[in-house]
C-alpha cells in the first residue's frame, strides 16, 4: 500500500529534530532513574498511573530515541520492543542501547502497520509517539491486535484544551482559537511542518471502545507550581499549564472477547 501523506511529512520533521538532539541529551534522558511524564516531568512515584511492567512484554509505538522504553526495561519489563518510522531516531536509540546495555529491540516501521504477530504483548505504550502522529483509527486497532487479551494500553498526548487554544503559529492562547467540532487531523505548516491527530476526548473514547478497550484511568496533567518554561517545548508557557491541563494520560484494558 502507498505510504499515507502524513507519514513522510512527520518522518522528515523527526529527522530534522534528531539532527538537533545531541547524544549527550539522549544519554541524560536514558540515564534518568525515575519514570516521569511529559514536559513537566511529573513523577510516576506521585501519579501512580502506570500499569505493572515487571516481567511484562512491552511495545512502544513511536519509540523515538527510546528513553521511555529504557525506563520501562529498567523497571523490570521482560521485553521492550520499540517501533519507529524515522531511521535517525532509531539510530540514536540504538547507540543509547549499546551504551546502556538494556537490550531493547528496535524496529523501523509505521506504527499503523507493525510487522509483528497478533497477541504478542502484555502492554502497548506510546509517549507522544503514535498517540499523536498516527491516525487514531489505525494505531489503536494495531495496539488491540498486538495485545494479548486482558493486556493494557497506556499513552500520553496533549490535552484537548491545549489543542483548542493553540493557534497555527506561536504559543497557546487563553481563548479558544479552533473549533472542537471536526477536530481530528491538525496540520502545522510553519518552518517545521508536521501532521498530528487529536480527536476530542469523546471521539477518541469511541474509537478505543470500538477496538475493544475499556477505560481504566484518565489523568489531566498540570505544571507544578514551581515549573518554569520548558527549553524545547516552548509553545505552552508554564504559567498557562499551571492553570489549565496541557497534557493527558490514558490507561485502558483490552477486553477478553
Ligand atoms: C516525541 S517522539 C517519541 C519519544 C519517545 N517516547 C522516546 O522515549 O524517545 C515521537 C516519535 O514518533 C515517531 N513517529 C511519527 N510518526 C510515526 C509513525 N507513523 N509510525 C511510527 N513512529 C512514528 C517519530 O519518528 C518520533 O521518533
Amino acid at each position: 500500500m502507498a505510504e499515507r501523506d502524513y507519514v513522510a511529512v512527520n518522518r522528515e520533521g523527526w529527522t530534522r529534530a534528531n539532527a538537533e538532539y545531541t547524544d549527550a541529551q539522549a544519554r541524560d534522558a536514558w540515564a534518568q532513574e525515575e519514570i516521569t511524564y511529559g514536559k513537566w516531568q511529573l513523577p510516576e512515584r506521585e501519579l501512580r498511573v502506570l500499569p505493572e511492567v515487571k516481567d511484562k512484554d512491552v511495545i512502544e509505538l513511536g519509540c523515538g530515541t527510546a528513553y521511555f522504553g529504557a525506563w520501562l526495561k529498567r523497571a523490570g519489563a521482560r521485553r521492550v520492543v520499540g517501533i519507529d518510522v524515522t531511521p535517525a531516531q532509531l539510530a540514536t536509540a540504538s547507540r543509547m542501547d549499546e551504551h546502556f546495555g538494556l537490550g531493547l529491540e528496535l524496529i523501523e516501521a509505521n506504527a499503523e502497520d507493525v510487522p509483528l504477530p497478533d497477541a504478542t504483548f502484555d502492554l502497548v505504550v506510546s509517549e507522544y509517539g503514535a498517540s499523536i502522529w498516527c491516525d487514531p483509527a489505525l494505531w489503536t486497532a494495531e495496539a488491540a491486535r498486538l495485545l494479548r487479551p486482558g493486556g493494557e494500553l497506556f499513552f500520553l498526548r496533549g490535552s484537548t484544551l491545549q489543542m483548542l487554544c493553540m493557534p497555527d503559529e506561536g504559543q497557546v492562547d487563553e481563548r479558544l482559537v479552533r473549533p472542537q467540532r471536526g477536530l481530528y487531523r491538525l496540520e502545522w505548516y510553519d518552518d517545521d511542518p508536521g501532521v498530528e491527530f487529536h480527536p476530542s476526548t469523546s471521539e477518541l473514547f469511541a474509537i478505543l471502545r470500538s477496538n475493544g478497550f475499556e477505560l481504566l484511568d484518565f489523568r489531566e496533567l498540570f505544571a507544578p507550581e514551581d515549573a518554569v518554561d520548558h527549553e524545547y517545548y516552548d509553545t505552552v508557557p508554564a504559567e498557562w499549564a499551571k492553570r489549565w491541563p496541557d497534557e493527558e494520560i490514558w490507561r485502558l484494558r483490552l477486553q477478553r472477547r
